[in-house]
């Protein structure tokens, strides 16, 4: 399949997998390459720009395909050294950068200066316009249903996809909610140009989390997630859990007055504790409603390619026979 995002990113597949912090790691973006589809490294997990360079290095010794690094944009006083991660995806050779959360203005000089392509992640049609015009190659357009912080607006896929078709010129792809290759038809229709995906990318063999979490995935249906830190405006889809239970429990006493420091302890340094020792309910951990169209632990490849099968048969068979019949 060529789309727009295939040709600019030289991918096979229009097929990317979302910075995750404590999943994206070596393992998982390499599996997803070779696969055909995007890899992206989770820039952040990595603790200094030192180890994101040997984390970039080691992955490049398990792919010879592009590969990307996600830069996430935090809401916090205590930002980490942008500039130096910057340095270090740029000195290990990396073409293809996903920017999430504030907008990557500040940065763009310096990432388009090294060849680097730009893929910004947004949950608004406004945002993806402001991602357009600082110079953004694509957008990965976030929906209501996407694992992670959906943003404040509430818009679901089937709105926004089309939606931002209407006012984007650069490419776009659908993310949230997106499992097979119904998802990626449905979203080619809707106007994007490929699917990425977070929550599904977990559920593999490659991911490199504790075998419980690919089970919770498969185990939970799409009434499962919940939503947590509205009032403060930073809200995030996870998956339910005792301590989710705890967050809402507190978000309900406390009122317009929560403040971050209230959930600290079930919101702060949570995803090595679920991602590395399995600890399912040590707090939040980000899951999309798509966990109810999980239900096996396939290998990237094997995910890939049923992905493209089904997607080629449902445009070849199912719907060309529906035009025919009209
Ligand atoms: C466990 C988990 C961790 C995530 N961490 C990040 C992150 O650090 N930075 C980021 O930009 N997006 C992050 N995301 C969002 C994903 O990249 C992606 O946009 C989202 O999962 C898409 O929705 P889906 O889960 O329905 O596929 C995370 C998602 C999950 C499920």
């Amino acid at each position: 399949m060529q789309t727009r995002i295939t040709e600019l990113f030289g991918i096979r597949h229009p097929i990317i997998q979302g910075g995750m912090h404590y999943v994206g790691l070596a393992e998982l973006a390499a599996a997803v390459s070779n696969a055909g589809g995007l890899g992206i490294i989770t820039g952040l997990t990595q603790k200094t720009p030192e180890l994101l360079a040997c984390e970039i290095a080691r992955c490049h010794g398990m792919t010879d395909q592009p590969i990307g690094v996600n830069l996430t944009f935090l809401p916090t006083f205590a930002a980490p050294p942008y500039p130096e991660y910057i340095r270090a995806l740029i000195e290990g050779g990396i073409k293809i950068v996903e920017t999430a959360g504030r907008n990557p203005q500040a940065h763009m000089t310096e990432l388009k200066a090294a060849g680097i392509k730009v893929i910004h992640k947004c949950t608004s049609v406004r945002h993806a316009l402001k991602a357009e015009a600082i110079g953004c190659d694509a957008v990965s357009v976030d929906g209501f249903e996407c694992g992670g912080h959906p943003g404040e607006d509430d818009v679901p896929n089937f709105i926004l996809l089309p939606r931002a078709a209407e006012e984007l010129k650069i490419p776009f792809v659908a993310s949230g909610g997106m499992a097979d290759g119904r998802s990626l038809v449905a979203a080619l229709a809707l106007g994007a140009e490929g699917i990425n995906m977070g929550t599904r990318f977990i559920a593999t063999r490659e991911a490199p989390v504790h075998e419980k979490v690919k089970q919770a995935i498969v185990a939970a249906s799409e009434l499962d997630t919940r939503l947590i830190m509205r009032s403060l405006r930073n809200t995030e889809r996870v998956l339910m859990n005792e301590g989710v239970k705890r967050v809402l429990e507190i978000e309900r006493d406390k009122g317009a007055a929560l403040t971050i420091d209230d959930i600290h302890d079930q919101v702060a340094g949570i995803y090595p504790r679920v991602m590395t020792e399995g600890d399912l309910d040590a707090g939040a951990w980000s899951c999309g409603m798509v966990a109810g169209l999980i239900h096996d632990v396939p290998t990237c490849r094997e995910l890939i390619d049923r992905i493209m099968a089904q997607a080629e048969q449902l445009i070849t068979e199912r719907l060309s026979r529906m035009a025919r019949r009209a």
